[in-house]
């Protein structure tokens, strides 16, 4: 059977695939209902960092300033070759296996749609890596929050970043990545304030606490990490990522997984909580529970996919046959993509029923 989260991948792709045409049918609500991770938090907080580490791969473009502009959709898929590779859904046909091509091509292509003007846009990138060392896992990086405009960039720009991180986390859908950094005060973190707006109980939000080796000597982060200074459903999660200077060195993210692992485990504070952090943890836990939500809302989901077949259908209807044109051709790929959701989700719930209580 073929992996759930795979399957909804597919799905989300095929829905931007389509585009403009998309926008008459139910495949905006589609990609709606599709579970998916939002990471969010304030700039320098630490996000490009965890997301790497969660990948185990350096691949995001880095700088000062607003660096992430778009959206970007990242879509980890677990594979059993040795191989390891990436492709963008707005370039198919291109493999890329040197990820420091996967850097530039994330920025290349954020500049074609802003015109390098520094502006931010909600149009998503959309980009798959395959790798036998990554859990199955759809996370979208979003532009980091911040309070000022920078270099020429209008001063809208702190609004719009807001509008757009909210656009994405007000999804009840949503799950909410929400990074923290542990050398600021937890009262003042944009994640925590943006992440509470939309889910004040903390019922689809993670709380991820960055930068616990740079805490000032003497202070310690138990007290977060055990919940008591802002509780969320879930348990938070500590991690280390690389510090700049290890980045300015190259340093290697798999011994940077086991320096993490190494600092839960020997430092007295964090000695008993260890079992729970690091970015290893953090990749697993998503990715169970993502596989989780997805599988509690495929009767939702079901029922919006075959509105969309019924509805691609009377769509295609209008084409005639043979499909000659783009867009005819793309309604065509997607309804088959829909039909053959249908069937793999109709097996899902049949292998979820008989208990009647896993749903
Ligand atoms: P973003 O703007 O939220 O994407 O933040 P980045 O991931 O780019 O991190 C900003 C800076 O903080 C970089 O120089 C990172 O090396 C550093 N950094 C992030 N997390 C940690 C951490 O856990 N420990 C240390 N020492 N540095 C970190
Ligand atoms: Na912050
Ligand atoms: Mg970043």
């Amino acid at each position: 059977m073929e992996n759930l989260i795979a399957l909804v991948n597919r799905l989300q792709r095929a829905c931007t695939a389509l585009g403009d045409h998309g926008e008459e049918s139910a495949l905006p609500t589609l990609w709606d209902a599709l579970p998916s991770i939002a990471v969010v938090g304030g700039q320098s907080s630490g996000k490009s960092s965890v997301l790497e580490s969660i990948v185990g791969k350096d691949f995001l473009p880095r700088g000062s300033g607003i660096v992430t502009r778009r959206p970007l959709v990242l879509q980890l898929q677990r594979i059993d070759e040795a191989r390891e590779y990436a492709e963008f859904a707005h370039a198919p046909r291109k493999r890329f296996s040197d990820f420091s091509a996967v850097r530039k091509e994330i920025a290349d292509e954020t500049d074609r749609e802003t015109g390098r003007s520094k502006q931010i846009s909600s149009v998503p990138i959309y980009l798959s890596i395959y790798s036998p060392n990554v859990v199955n896992l759809t996370l979208i990086d979003l532009p980091g929050l911040t309070k000022v405009a920078v270099e020429g960039q209008p001063d809208s720009i702190v609004q719009d970043i807001e509008n757009m991180v909210r656009s994405y986390i007000e999804k009840p859908n949503c799950i909410i990545l929400a990074i923290s950094p542990a050398n600021q005060d937890l009262a003042t973190s944009d994640a925590i304030k943006i992440s509470r707006e939309v889910d004040p109980k903390g019922e689809r939000t993670f709380g991820v606490l960055t930068k616990i080796d740079l805490m000032d000597k003497g202070t310690d982060a138990v007290d977060i990490l055990e919940g008591r200074a802002y509780k969320l459903q879930f348990p938070w999660i500590g991690v280390v990522n690389r510090s700049q200077a290890d980045i300015n060195k190259n340093a290697d993210m798999i011994a940077a997984r086991r320096r993490e692992r190494e600092y839960f485990a020997t430092t007295p504070e964090y000695k008993h909580l260890a079992h729970r952090m690091g970015s290893e943890h953090l990749g697993k836990i998503l990715s169970k529970h993502l596989e989780t939500v997805i599988k509690s809302r495929i009767p939702g989901l079901q029922s919006l996919i075959n509105k969309t077949i019924i509805e691609l259908e009377t769509e295609l209807s209008r084409f005639g046959k043979p499909i000659a044109t783009d867009a005819g051709g793309k309604l065509y790929m997607i309804m088959e993509i829909c039909r053959g959701f249908d069937g793999i989700f109709k097996e899902h719930l049949d292998g979820i029923r008989p208990g009647g209580d896993k749903i």
